[in-house]
């Protein structure tokens, strides 16, 4: 096997701008060397881009919802991530299980120990190397979610169920984060969201930077990739 390759996630409430910048991650991944892959969540894969429609539209109990998005990461886990990581390539993935935590427990009121449980289930011990949480004073967020709206009028891009929610909830989904954040042990960093973009693509290329050279000072070796506990099918 290759060197090494790190997982990185991207996190932060919807709005606060995260989806413009994994292009500067991709470049500085590859131009530390590193072949990439870029995926998301929910989706990443044929099965999870179907549940990721339900996930996003249909009205389910609390329970259903938070394991449709663990369902969608098993698959991601199986047949994207931990391949593409195996192969000795860098995976960036646009949302995981921090997500998970934000919406799904802090705002909509799953029990964290439950989704901890079932991360612990599902990744077998498997984390991201480095999580980059872009973070933006809420109600920055909600105008940034509310040009978004404007821009697209015209398509059917009706709000999904999470972005529908007003801004007590987005609220409690960052302190989700921030809960996350405190127990991450340096794993997570923070990209203050604000300002002009270009100001934001720099502190991202800083943070990736800072990351790389020292991921590649010191050798690695990983938890998680063999099976999950939750295993595969024989023969899938
Ligand atoms: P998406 O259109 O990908 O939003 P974004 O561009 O902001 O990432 O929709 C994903 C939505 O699903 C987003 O509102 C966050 C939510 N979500 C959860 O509630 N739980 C999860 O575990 C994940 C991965 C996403």
């Amino acid at each position: 096997m290759g060197y090494t390759a790190p997982f990185i996630t991207v996190e932060g409430v919807d709005g606060a701008g995260k989806s413009s910048h994994m292009q500067v991650i991709m470049d500085q991944l590859s131009r530390a060397g590193f072949e990439c892959i870029l995926t998301k969540e929910p989706g990443g894969t044929p099965l999870g881009e179907r549940l990721r429609l339900e996930f996003k539209t249909t009205p389910m109990s609390l329970t259903t919802e938070t394991l449709l998005a663990f369902a969608s990461r098993a698959e991601h886990l199986e047949q994207v991530i931990r391949p593409g990581l195996s192969a000795g390539k860098a995976v960036v993935s646009d949302r995981f299980t921090d997500s998970t935590f934000a919406y799904q427990a802090a705002a909509n009121g799953y029990p964290w120990e439950h989704v901890e449980a079932l991360e612990a289930m599902v990744q077998g011990g498997l984390q991201p190397d480095l999580t980059l949480f872009f973070d933006l004073a809420p109600d920055q967020a909600a105008s940034r979610r509310q040009r978004r709206g404007a821009s697209v009028a015209g398509e059917d891009v009706s709000k999904d169920k999470f972005e529908a929610n007003g801004p007590d909830w987005f609220e409690a989904a960052r302190a989700g984060y921030l809960r996350r954040l405190e127990q991450s042990e340096g794993r997570m960093r923070v990209i203050d969201s604000s300002g002009p973009i270009e100001d934001v693509a720099r502190r991202v290329a800083q943070t990736v930077d800072d990351f790389l050279q020292r991921w590649i000072m010191q050798p690695r070796t990983r938890a998680g990739l063999g099976r999950s506990m939750s295993g595969t099918r024989p023969g899938a």
